[in-house]
């Protein structure tokens, strides 16, 4: 039975109202962006140096199903779910490196690329197929040197989704092959993930709540460019990041501020300065709390004195700036004096237009079927 939600969301942005507070508070809610979101649409899982030999691989979760992603002996990345086909038991934890996988129940074995090895006396029951007892595969797409998994055998590929996304970015940043995890932080947020997504798709709240962003940024020549699936923030720098503002630029630096956000919940930040890659990816953690990760990627593992400047600007200030604004907004959404709001946007989509939350909603309402 299809559960009420009503909303009062329209196309046209300047009818539109934004998203009701139950799409953000309810466990019905919570449900439906779990099988109709996150069952079905493109999810980071990593980078592919966390697989850069055959045997090596790693696990995660998309709610509650447990996916391994591994690199089989032709090199190929691979993905399954973690679940042996016996009776159940998952089959690998962490991350490591294995010439065969191998069930910690009754001791089954599985090769890299998933098919079924050996299992005790298995040749004696009838009509045992090994076929039928291969680890279930999930699709796997690497985009940008990133790892993504679709447990949908139907999704579109991402390169069609965000056709020409890939060659925008490694144009903007042509180092783009030589970057390595640098630092990764973790942050539980007292909220739903999409009022996380909402607050980072406008820059509307700039001026008010991140005083040394602003310093950064050319607020004039901000654009927020909605496409299907992604969307684009881009601004001309005013200088160099915090301390460094005034350093001696050379050729290889950015000198722009880029962001882009991947339907449904990975953002690449790249910072006016030297090369790197910001990538925020949020996982729900419940009806009104998630978790957001933050990963820098630069070109050596030990961030530079600039990186770690940057690093301890995003830990120490935009990010608690950002998590304080979206815990109240979460808290105002349980309040009986508020449903729904209007999304301030102007026809040049500029710095205070919420466009971008306004496309965002249209995807999450498209995927829940309610448009
Ligand atoms: S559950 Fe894996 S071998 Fe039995
Ligand atoms: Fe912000």
């Amino acid at each position: 039975m299809k559960v009420e939600m009503p909303h009062r969301y329209k196309v046209d942005a300047q009818e539109s109202y934004t998203l009701p507070s139950d799409y953000y508070t309810s466990e019905e809610a919570h449900r439906m962006d779990k099988e109709k979101v996150f069952y079905k649409n493109w999810i980071y899982a990593g980078h592919i140096e966390k697989v850069d030999v055959p045997g090596k691989y790693f696990t995660f979760q998309i709610f509650d199903q447990n996916i391994m992603v591994v690199k089989g002996k032709d090199n190929v990345i691979r993905g399954f779910y973690n679940v042996c086909p016996h009776r159940g038991h998952e089959l690998l934890e962490g991350e490591g490196k294995k010439t065969v996988i191998t069930c910690p129940y009754h001791a089954w074995t599985f090769r890299l690329d998933g098919q079924f090895n050996r299992g005790r006396a298995v040749d004696q029951i009838k009509n045992f197929n090994h076929d039928e007892s291969c680890l279930t595969p999930v699709r796997i797409e690497v985009f940008l040197n990133f790892i993504f998994v679709n447990l949908d055998p139907e999704a579109k590929s991402l390169q069609e989704m965000m056709p020409g996304l890939e060659e925008e970015i490694r144009s903007n940043i042509p180092q783009l092959d030589g970057l390595t995890l640098s630092h990764r932080i973790k942050y539980d947020i007292k909220a739903n993930w999409k009022n996380v997504i909402d607050n980072y798709l406008e820059c509307h709240h700039c001026q008010v709540a991140h005083p040394q962003f602003i310093e950064l940024i050319d607020m004039k020549s901000y654009k927020v460019n909605t496409h299907d699936y992604y969307i684009s923030q881009t601004s001309n720098s005013k200088g160099k990041l915090v301390c460094n503002a005034n350093a001696e630029a050379n050729d290889e630096e950015i000198e722009t501020y880029l962001s882009y956000w991947l339907w449904p919940t990975l953002a690449i930040d790249i910072m006016p300065g030297e090369a790197g890659l910001i990538v925020m990816y949020i996982e729900p953690n419940g009806p009104e709390s998630s978790i957001e990760y933050l990963e820098f990627y630069y070109l050596t593992k030990e961030p530079s004195e600039e990186g770690l400047e940057n690093i301890k600007y995003q830990d120490e200030v935009l990010t608690p700036e950002d998590i304080t604004l979206v815990e109240s907004v979460q808290r105002g959404l349980r309040s009986k004096g508020y449903v729904d709001g209007r999304y301030v946007v102007d026809n040049e989509r500029t710095s205070i237009s919420e466009h971008g939350v306004h496309h965002f909603h249209g995807l999450v309402l498209k995927a829940l079927e309610r448009i």
